[in-house]
């Protein structure tokens, strides 16, 4: 399974001073000598964490793939198409919220995605859609013609006992829609050293987007260690 790292916190506290340091760069590439198959970002409309700068920086410099989450904005299509990461992930935005707060509605929002999601292929840039574990949204996905879906792993992560039990299953049943699909599948929010366990250990889902813990755990010990230690959980 193919951990992507989102360094968003490193962007978070550079700005807790909006100076220059730390500098989400060198997080990356640490990230990425460490086993991080990929790096996220979130390009928040507020701008409260990570900038332009840092996508179109990010872009040019790694040597994995840059996935960059956005709301499915105007402003937010151009930037992309300027910058072409690997990917592109949907996401709600509520200007609020202390993060993302649960999937996007896919039957709600089709039409504007769907408009989204061509003028990304246009511009030759991968769209996976963060969801929440449902059928009717995976299937959705798939109809708009999502490449992959991210599935929000974070009512799972919130919950414990029979209730984390049953958010697992959800997960499951949907990873399974997806791959049956044909649409590659992804999962994250929420994710620590713990709880990450039972979703490695689910076949269809092929990658995760991990981002607080690891950041986290980094400040402590250093990212190098952190993304190893993740890194060697997900092997399998
Ligand atoms: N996936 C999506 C779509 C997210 O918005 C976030 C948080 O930015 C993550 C994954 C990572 O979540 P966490 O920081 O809780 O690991």
């Amino acid at each position: 399974m193919r951990l992507a790292v989102n360094i968003d916190h490193i962007a978070t506290l550079r700005q807790a001073r909006k100076g220059h340091e730390p500098e989400p760069l060198a997080a990356a590439v640490l990230a990425e000598l460490a086993g991080a198959q990929g790096i996220t970002v979130h390009l928040r409309g507020d701008r409260r964490h990570i900038q332009d700068r840092d996508v179109e920086l990010l872009q040019k410099t790694i040597s994995t793939r840059l996935n960059v989450e956005m709301a499915a904005t105007g402003e937010m299509a151009s930037i992309a198409a300027r910058i072409k990461p690997f990917q592109v992930t949907l996401v709600p935005e509520r200007p609020q919220e202390l993060t993302t707060e649960g999937g996007l509605d896919v039957i709600a929002h089709a039409t504007e995605i769907d408009a989204f999601i061509t003028q990304m292929h246009n511009s030759a840039v991968q769209v996976s859609i963060f969801l929440d574990p449902e059928l009717d949204q995976v299937q959705k996905a798939t109809s708009v013609g999502a490449d992959a879906i991210e599935i929000n792993t974070g009512r799972y992560a919130e919950a414990s006992g029979a209730q984390a039990m049953r958010e697992l299953e959800r997960i499951r049943e949907a990873a399974r829609a997806g791959a049956a699909a044909g649409i590659e599948v992804l999962a994250g929010h929420g994710l620590n050293y713990v709880n990450v366990i039972p979703i490695a250990a689910i076949q269809e889902i092929v990658e995760l987007n991990i981002g607080h813990s690891i950041v986290s755990r980094a400040s402590l010990v250093g990212m190098d260690r952190a993304v190893r230690d993740m890194v060697a959980l997900l092997s399998r």
